[in-house]
């Protein structure tokens, strides 16, 4: 009799056992479920705000009316195509005021180009308006033509690209967002770095670091000029303040206009650039830093340009604007 209850009670316990066994592991399930539940919500809600009832409709939307715009200064060099598609795209984008062409070649545009650029212009009205379409003619081949004054500038930003990569619109408004809140200072999409020579003997001697340095060490000191906001009063100041012997160095190396436009501004601010973030679609690629012995020669100038400013201009920093709406955990 004894056996048998003991049996029993054993039997009981085991069971018990087993059934404390599998409350824990749903526990755990549970548990999980929650936390994919959560992750979710989370994910929903930095994705779309209308999706805790914060529609787009109770957010300000970001005010446009308040600036007039920016000024799209675009370099180009027998890359119709190129042009065409750039201007097309951009006449789309909100916030474009006007498009200054700069044309360095020996003949003037066709009459066939410039007919295709209006219309693409003028299909693309916006309130009743479109954008001014303007090219710059000079007559001399120099880089030194990017940066030459406006005539009737109406706007105080610039957009200066080159005509062989595109930005969506989105990412130039973001930009242009960004120049708002620090006119004075560049701010693009192109990062470069200036960087101590080891192994030389002087004591000021610099490196010109590309992509990779920038991306290894998460540090910049340049924005260039091929995707970069910046005032149009720059224009004034590079075309009439910079040392003439160093206008001259870069017209005649055909080189770094915009390493000089970097220097130009952090002399002027005593601060860094800003680097945006931004998507970057290249539509060409036979630009000159596809060229071999292109980092000598911008270490040159950088080293070229210390010497005519007297002193290092350029101010590292590792600050990079995002759009806060596309990162979805702050
Ligand atoms: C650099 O800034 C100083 C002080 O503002 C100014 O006097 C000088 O002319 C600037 N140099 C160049 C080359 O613009």
């Amino acid at each position: 009799m004894v056996t048998r209850t003991n049996l029993i009670s054993r039997r009981m316990a085991l069971k018990f056992r087993q059934l404390s066994i599998s409350a824990v592991g749903s526990l755990k399930i549970k548990l999980l479920l929650l936390c994919c539940f959560v992750f979710t919500l989370t994910l929903l809600a930095s994705r779309t705000p209308s999706f805790l009832g914060w529609g787009q409709e109770s957010v300000p939307s970001l005010d446009r009316t308040s600036s007039k715009g920016y000024t799209l200064l675009i370099n180009t060099w027998k890359r119709y195509d190129l042009l065409k598609q750039s201007i097309s795209h951009y006449t789309t984008c909100p916030g474009l005021d006007s498009i200054h062409i700069v044309w360095s070649e020996p003949n003037p545009p066709s009459d066939l180009l410039v007919k295709y650029l209006n219309h693409a212009v003028k299909s693309n009205t916006k309130d009743g308006r479109y954008a001014e379409l303007v090219f710059d003619i000079n007559k001399e081949d120099s880089l030194n033509n990017r940066f030459k004054e406006l005539k009737d500038p109406i706007t105080d930003a610039v957009f200066s690209i080159d005509d062989d990569i595109i930005f969506p619109c989105k990412t130039v408004e973001f930009a242009y967002t960004v120049w708002r809140s620090a006119p004075d200072t560049m701010v693009g999409f192109v990062p470069r770095i200036h960087l101590l020579d080891p192994s030389s003997e002087k004591e000021n001697s610099y490196i010109y670091g590309g992509w990779w340095p920038v991306w290894w060490t998460g540090t910049y000191s340049m924005i260039l000029s091929k995707a970069s906001f910046f005032h149009i009063k720059y224009l004034r100041m590079y075309s009439n303040e910079m040392p003439s012997s160093l206008l001259e160095y870069v017209k005649k190396n055909r080189n770094c206009e915009d390493i000089a436009m970097s220097f130009l501004v952090a002399n002027a601010t005593s601060a860094p650039p800003i680097w945006a973030k931004g998507k970057i679609y290249e539509i060409g690629s036979t630009g000159i830093s596809s060229l071999g012995g292109h980092s000598d020669k911008r270490t040159e100038c950088v080293n070229r340009f210390v010497s005519e400013f007297g002193r290092m201009p350029l101010i590292p920093t590792t600050v990079k604007a995002v759009d806060s709406r596309g990162t979805w955990f702050w």
